[in-house]
């Protein structure tokens, strides 16, 4: 048991942030990763449309013997983890805005967070905000856009700096001392953002704390494997092949789920 894969998915490449993040606290892991660019971007999508997508590549990945599964996607967590926990018996790890440490870490008592419509709409969202962020203001932006300048290869380039600045301005018009990064695929804004950012703002970004999520579980079920290490990538759609080399990834076959 222990020497079966872990599956890990997205709607594309923005769960390679959590991925790197799962290499490196388990090197020892092997690995299967989906992009669903097929379906790309969730952002836009229903409830049901992403909790079909959801259940449809866990099915795959439990049909590839995977020992757990990490829902390496914000708006695939906040709107279809409970669903995924109900139908399948294998673990799962999701990922959800870090509302919780950047509330309790915040002097200015005002946080912006930015993320997909599909999550910042989710009840999970709504709740978990709701909980935490009592006595402070939070200033909640849709990333319009980025997803898909994120998935051509463009995150550093000028357009994405223009479309950044616009979509924070609300924020940085209040004094913001933390800046939650609600959807897996905006790490690889970081380079951008910190031109555009005050150098007192926290970026949140909670990958590897679903690493450290996912060595707690591979633990408490006893599945930790200390041979593998080999990752394998598979996307739903013909893969750009020169945007995944960007992001270190060399081969990627293409698969219908
Ligand atoms: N990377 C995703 C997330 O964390 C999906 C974004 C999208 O496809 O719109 O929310």
């Amino acid at each position: 048991m222990h020497t079966k894969p872990i599956g890990v998915f997205d709607s594309g490449i923005g769960g390679l942030s959590v991925l790197n993040a799962l290499k490196e606290m388990l090197p020892h892991e092997d690995i299967l990763y989906v992009a669903d660019q097929a379906y790309t971007p969730y952002g836009k999508r229903t409830k049901e449309t992403i909790t079909a997508r959801a259940v449809a590549i866990t099915n795959w990945l439990v049909a590839q013997d995977c020992k757990l599964v990490v829902v390496a996607c914000n708006t695939a967590t906040t709107n279809a983890v409970a669903q995924l926990r109900a139908q399948f018996s294998i673990p799962f790890v999701g990922i959800e805005p870090a509302i919780k440490p950047a509330a309790l870490g915040s002097q200015t008592g005002v946080i912006g967070v930015l993320a997909t419509a599909g999550t910042l709409t989710s009840t999970l969202f709504q709740t978990t905000s709701q909980d935490y962020t009592q006595g402070l203001e939070v200033i909640s932006q849709v990333g319009h856009g980025l997803v898909s300048l994120v998935e051509e290869g463009k995150a550093n380039s000028e357009t994405t700096e223009q479309q950044l600045r616009e979509i924070l301005s609300p924020m940085l018009e209040k004094p913001i001392d933390h800046l939650v990064l609600g959807c897996t695929h905006y790490p690889f804004l970081t380079q951008t953002l910190k031109k555009i950012l005050p150098k007192n703002v926290t970026v949140m970004d909670c990958s590897a704390a679903v690493a450290k999520q996912t060595n707690r579980l591979l633990d408490f079920h006893n599945l930790h494997n200390t041979k593998g290490g080999k990752t394998a990538y598979y996307s739903t759609a013909t893969p750009e092949i020169d945007v995944w080399n960007s992001f270190g990834v060399a081969e990627v076959k293409q698969v219908e789920i």
